[in-house]
């Protein structure tokens, strides 16, 4: 049995937002964001458009991948009969429709008209993507009967960023990214390895507080006139954030390594959680891992949180970038704060 990714997909809102735009309102500039962060522009959802509706864009995406992949009908009735088939949506996000509940999950289950899946929504911060493929791993276990899930990271976070802040606003961007994960049963037709090898999952809650939404929760619930004022954002702690991302990103990489007991130049190709070019480069200065192992897109698309790895894998997939056989890591770190990786035989 194994577990393997057969279709991406990624939805990037249209509205671009440079950092001179970003400048021409704030006391900031192009060359200080691109020289601390890497990022050159971000995307930003318009106001009619919640989570839901850019996670639906992605698991369209991946769908018609899968009905093009499987070639029959027509593209749309393809696409619904594909989400017929599947059996389980997870979602991953910081920033979902609606407060606690419903999930997320369940209004994209609806739209997709995803009637045999299972839908839930996990809150893992920026290493949701990777948490959520590990997780799908275990829900398509060969007992359970389930066959397919479609794993979904999605994020509007200029909603919840507070525009006057240059320290946080700069950071993030609006997207998501979707993959749709299958159990394979015969992989001794194939190569002895494939699909998801491995995954490392971690969380240090005592960094709870240096990546956090304070209120709207049960700890601080809005009272009335709570939103005549600064709406909700997230508040960060940048450098306790920057070291934790440098350290726990370096030894998740060095332990993915040394548990599956490869080196480095097996790997083709790191696809890092996108929060800042410097933590990605530290860590792999660290490690002597050359600049070019590391997918970067942050320059267009800023930190999307959890969309950021489905959103960097579905660019390199559609651009013929991951080839049958390629072994790919995923890296990540986020809010709780967790971190995670995952090694792919593609
Ligand atoms: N433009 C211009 N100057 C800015 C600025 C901006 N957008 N943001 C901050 N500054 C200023 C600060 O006010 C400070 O000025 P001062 O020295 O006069 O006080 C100076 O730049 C340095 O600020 P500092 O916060 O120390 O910068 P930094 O080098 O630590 O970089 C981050 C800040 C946010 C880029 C960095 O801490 C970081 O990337 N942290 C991790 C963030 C992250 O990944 N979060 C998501 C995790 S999923």
């Amino acid at each position: 049995m194994a577990i393997e990714i057969i279709a991406t997909g990624r939805a990037i809102p249209p509205r671009r937002l440079t950092n001179h735009d970003l400048a021409a309102k704030l006391d900031t500039s192009d060359a200080w964001i691109r020289s601390h962060t890497g990022i050159g522009a971000r995307h930003i959802a318009d106001e009619d458009t919640a989570c839901s509706d850019l996670a639906l864009e992605a698991a369209r995406q991946a769908l018609v991948m899968v009905a093009a992949q499987e070639g029959s009908g027509n593209e749309t009735g393809d696409m619904t009969q594909v989400a017929l088939t599947l059996d389980v949506i997870i979602l991953g996000t910081a920033t979902p429709d609606y407060l606690g509940c419903p999930s997320t999950a369940c209004v994209v289950q609806d739209k997709l008209g995803a009637r045999n899946a299972a839908a839930l929504d996990i809150t893992a911060g920026c290493s949701g993507f990777i948490y959520g493929l590990e997780i799908a791993a275990g829900l398509l276990g060969t007992r359970s009967g389930r066959k397919r899930a479609l794993v979904i990271g999605s994020e509007i976070l200029s909603r919840f960023v507070d525009w006057t802040d240059r320290g946080m606003c700069i950071l993030f961007g609006d997207g998501a990214g979707a993959a749709i994960v299958e159990r394979t049963e015969n992989p001794s037709a194939g190569p002895a390895k494939q699909g998801l090898l491995r995954t490392i999952l971690g969380a240090d809650g005592s960094g709870t507080e240096h990546l956090i939404m304070w209120r709207g929760g049960s700890r601080n619930p809005y009272k009335p006139g709570d939103l005549d004022g600064m709406p909700p954002h997230i508040e960060m702690n940048g450098r306790a954030v920057y070291n934790f991302a440098v350290k726990s990103v370096t030894e998740t990489i060095e332990n993915l390594l040394a548990q599956e007991n490869i080196t480095i130049n097996e790997v083709s190709r790191i696809v890092p959680h996108q929060a800042n070019a410097r933590i990605v480069q530290a860590a792999g200065k660290r490690l002597g891992i050359p600049e070019e192992k590391f997918f970067l897109n942050i320059q267009e698309y800023a930190n999307t949180s959890a969309a950021s790895i489905p959103i960097a894998l579905d660019e390199l997939n559609r651009a013929g970038e991951l080839r049958k056989g390629d072994l790919i890591m995923t890296i990540g770190f986020g809010a709780g704060l967790t971190y995670g990786g995952n090694l792919i035989i593609w």
